[in-house]
């Protein structure tokens, strides 16, 4: 915020932050909160926040009135002060080289309190070796929380971003439309937050979990290109990386392929880090589902180091080990990561990595290490020397070994491979690592049940239609995953726009047409209205302003965000509602809590 123009007002002449040596003797009108103050007997030093930064401002009985000295002496941290004086370059030694105003500071003429501020729960100026107060207190502290130069410049670059997503978007010929709130469930397979309806009693509306129908629905009626910052909701359990209410740039167009999205998403990604100051070289790379797993065991993996899962099925083919051959007897194969140099990992850091593989599920994990004298470890005893050279395994490497079905083994090798990159200190081949995923299958395998992969909306791939009722399973979709660092930023595909089809996957689902026109008739009618080929793409507009600013948690890019437990503790929600409430929505309470101010009434 360099314009002046834009930052004076009524009451001051410009915001603090761009104060420099130039400015020397200029008269300015500066306002903000105190953000510390020391007082050196006759003298006394402010530094004077406003969003822009903080400079220094001076009092003395040279040059401030003396009312405003004596009320100088009586400001705390917080207040809120107006100041008028004059900019004085500071000589070379007293120049603070931390500061970005560190050239000048404000010589007061008069002062005056605009808002006393009461004592900060939290301290808001934190020197370099102060740790942040308990996450928990900052949250309930907001107010002052937000005050934090790095949660201001987080949001700041949100908005930047923001900003940058309509203007690429307008560019490419898109639209901006909302979507309602207020809706019926849509499947992107978390519950939905649910709003009773007052007018129509034991009827709810849903808030949406994505846009997704609606978005197709515009489509049908013909808007060709639309996108929206839109909000969604999911009530699901949470994580660092998730938010019950956050942001996606939602987008969808019609008469497209995989290669129209994909092309104008990368363009805009690299257009949003190039704000964040982010490398993005394009394209993207690209890997299919089926090889991402194979080669990394996950559908995300963070190619920023180096280090491929390996088929050590045929080099252990002779190894007379129990669990290898059982495994292998039914059906699965024997994976595994070479790490070189390995051997040098101590007891308790291979111990560590096989914590990790249980905590992924499996039930172990084998290892070999090899040293002068041969190869030891749980596989390692097992292993003859022409049997480790198979496997590529030489003097000091560590294999870690996981035998079985690729459904148990890939998850646990990703995790496994992500912790070994951390112990291991793997050099990171690049910062940045971008990639699609694409060709993810439609359908997926949990505990016997056929779910969606995605939702039920993705195209299947052509070669595939014949196995939709046979082998469900292999069908595979025009789904597309953008991932960076191994966070997935966005998921898309190319849609169902035949109805016919789209009542044959939902069949496929286990829904039968009862079900199907209750949940979906709606969009099966928009279908049959003369339905464009179309599909689209929703990227997490909260995950990338985390990863662009280096942010641990979503929490640190969300002005008010909700703790893992789903509440909000600034302002206090969710709360007990009132009997009259209740009453007048239509609804009674089997258990919990009732609003006590309000019970009884
Ligand atoms: P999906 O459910 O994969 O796809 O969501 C798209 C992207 O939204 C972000 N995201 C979240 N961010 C924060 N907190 C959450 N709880 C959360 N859940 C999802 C992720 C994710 O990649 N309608 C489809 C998109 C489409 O097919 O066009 C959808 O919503 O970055």
């Amino acid at each position: 915020m360099a314009n002046r123009e834009i930052e004076s007002t009524a009451l001051r002449t410009r915001m603090v932050g761009g104060l420099r040596a130039a400015d020397d003797g200029s008269e300015q009108a500066l306002a903000g909160w105190v953000h510390r103050r020391r007082n050196l007997g006759g003298l006394l030093f402010v530094d004077l926040r406003d969003r822009s930064g903080v400079v220094q401002v001076s009092f003395g009985p040279d040059w401030t009135e003396a009312g405003s000295l004596e009320l100088a002496q009586q400001i705390g941290h917080e207040d809120v002060i107006l100041v008028h004086g004059v900019v004085a370059a500071r000589p070379e030694g007293a120049r603070n080289e931390d500061m970005a105003t560190g050239e000048v500071e404000i010589r007061a003429r008069s002062l005056r309190i605009l808002s006393d501020a009461r004592t900060p729960e939290i301290p808001v100026y934190r020197a370099p070796e102060d740790e942040l107060p308990a996450e928990e207190l900052r949250l309930q502290h907001r107010v002052l929380d937000l005050r934090r130069r790095e949660l201001q410049q987080n949001l700041v670059l949100r908005h930047r971003l923001v900003l940058e997503t309509r203007n690429y978007m307008d560019r490419h010929g898109f639209i901006e439309i909302e979507t309602p709130i207020l809706t019926k469930a849509t499947p992107e397979g978390a519950r939905d937050y649910l709003v009773p309806s007052r007018v129509h009693k034991g009827e709810f509306y849903a808030l949406p979990q994505s846009p997704q129908i609606y978005k197709q629905i515009l489509m049908v009626s013909g808007f060709d290109r639309y996108f929206q910052i839109a909000r969604c909701f999911r009530d699901e359990d949470l994580r660092a990386d998730r938010q019950p209410e956050f942001t996606q740039i939602d987008v969808e167009a019609s008469f497209v392929e995989v290669e129209d999205i994909l092309g104008w998403m990368q363009g805009l990604v690299a257009s949003l880090a190039d704000v964040a100051g982010i490398d993005a070289p394009l394209p993207f790379p690209r890997m299919t589902w089926y090889e991402a797993m194979d080669r990394y065991g996950s559908d995300r993996p963070d190619l920023r180091f180096e280090l491929e899962i390996r088929d050590w099925t045929d080099a252990t083919a002779e190894v007379d080990f129990g669990i290898i051959r059982t495994q292998v007897a039914a059906g699965g194969r024997v994976r595994g990561l070479l790490l070189s140099d390995g051997a040098r990992l101590s007891r308790r850091q291979i111990e560590e990595l096989e914590g990790v593989a249980k905590a992924a599920g499996a039930p172990g994990l084998l290892w070999a290490k090899r040293a002068d004298d041969g190869t030891s470890g749980p596989l390692g005893k097992f292993l003859s020397p022409g049997q480790a050279d198979a496997m590529g395994l030489r003097v000091g490497d560590l294999a870690l070994v996981a035998a079985g079905s690729d459904t148990l083994t890939s998850p646990t090798l990703a995790a496994v491979r992500d912790a070994a990159a951390r112990v291991m200190e793997l050099p990171r081949v690049r910062e940045h690592a971008w990639l699609w995923v694409t060709d993810f299958p439609v359908f997926i395998e949990e505990d016997g049940v056929l779910a969606a992969g995605h939702h039920p909306f993705v195209m299947p791939h052509a070669d595939d239609l014949e196995l939709l009722e046979t082998d469900p399973a292999r069908v595979r979709g025009t789904a597309y995953d953008l991932v960076y660092n191994g966070t997935e930023f966005g998921s898309g595909s190319i849609r169902i726009h035949d109805p016919e089809l789209q009542r044959r996957v939902l069949r496929v689902l286990g829904l039968d047409d009862a079900e199907i026109d209750q949940k979906f008739g709606f969009l099966l009618a928009a279908l049959a209205a003369g339905a464009p080929p179309h599909g689209g793409i929703a990227l997490g507009m909260d995950r990338i302003v985390q990863r662009f600013t280096g942010s641990s948690s979503l929490r640190d890019v969300v002005a008010f965000p909700k703790t893992t437990a789903a509440r909000a503790l600034f302002e206090g929600a969710p709360t007990p509602v009132g009997p009259q409430e209740l009453e007048a929505l239509g609804l009674t309470l089997r258990t919990g809590k009732v609003n006590e101010g309000e019970q009884g009434a």
